[in-house]
């Protein structure tokens, strides 16, 4: 089957780990692919904010680490992936955006998974480090439709307006220098094995080359994911 003749309408990705280091660009792929394949994204960072936003016990607690670049603690983590996790919209698939981000949440994760009719493909997008910056600081968000932009790289149409909605586009606190070093930090300490563990699941790892243009990169991880669900699916069938 060639990619171009699968329906992604008909085509279940079940469940997709997006991973990489800060601003490698997976919340951008992510809203992509929820475009194509029609389910959702779960970013454990758009959850956190959430609940910032929302002064809940969790995003009060969470919003120091974060204004750090620290990791919020894996058990407050995964019960939040797993909250989202029982909700309808999750049957055929979905995006996990930032998470796991320890190996304590991968070896949860795995253990979530245990049952699942499709076994879970990790994507790492890979971007060397020096570009990251950049992404970074000159990253900017609509409030309204979740759109990314960058000041530098995806220009909105209008300097700080969303071409979507036109709302005023809005920075995250955390993305300056220092504290993208910190997540750098953490990444390296903690993210950095997670993608390791992932690797030696053999056929249900890819790194994608994450330093190309945006369509470019989709395009990567979406014949990726066709690839690896494809292998899946014939080593089931072998058993
Ligand atoms: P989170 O929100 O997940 O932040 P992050 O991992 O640092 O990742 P980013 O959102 O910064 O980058 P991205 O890869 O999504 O890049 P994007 O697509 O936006 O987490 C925030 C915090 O929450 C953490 O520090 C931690 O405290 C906490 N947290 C979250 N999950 C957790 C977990 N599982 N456990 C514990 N704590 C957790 O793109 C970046 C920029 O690049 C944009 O401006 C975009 O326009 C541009 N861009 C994208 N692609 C390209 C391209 N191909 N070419 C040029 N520019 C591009
Ligand atoms: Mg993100």
């Amino acid at each position: 089957m060639s990619d171009a003749s699968v329906n992604s309408r008909e085509f279940f990705p079940g469940p997709v780990l997006l991973l990489g280091a800060p601003g490698v660009g997976k919340g951008t792929q992510a809203k992509l692919l929820v475009d194509e394949f029609r389910i959702p994204q779960v970013s454990t960072g758009d959850l956190l904010r959430e609940h910032r936003k929302n002064h809940t016990p969790l995003g009060m607690m969470a919003d120091e680490l974060m204004s750090k670049g620290q990791l919020v603690p894996d058990e407050l983590v995964n019960e939040m992936v797993a909250a989202r996790l029982t909700e309808p919209d999750t049957k055929h698939g979905y995006i996990l955006d930032g998470f796991p981000r320890t190996l304590n949440q991968a070896e949860w994760l795995d253990g979530e998974l245990a049952t699942s009719a499709l076994p879970v493909i990790a994507i790492s997008i890979a971007v060397p480090e020096r570009e990251l910056l950049e992404r970074i600081t000159g990253r900017m968000t609509c409030p309204v439709c979740g759109t990314i932009y960058n000041v530098y790289s995806e220009p909105p149409a209008k300097a700080g307006h969303c071409d979507r909605e036109g709302a005023a586009l809005t920075r995250r606190p955390d993305d300056t220098e220092p504290v993208f070093r910190e997540r750098m930090k953490a990444f390296e300490a903690k993210t950095a094995a997670v993608i390791e563990y992932y690797r030696k699941h053999g056929g249900r790892f890819a790194e994608v080359n994450g330093n190309l243009s945006v369509d470019e990169v989709t395009q990567s991880i979406r014949g990726t994911l066709l690839r690896l669900r494809q292998h899946g699916e014939a080593e089931r069938q072998e058993k």
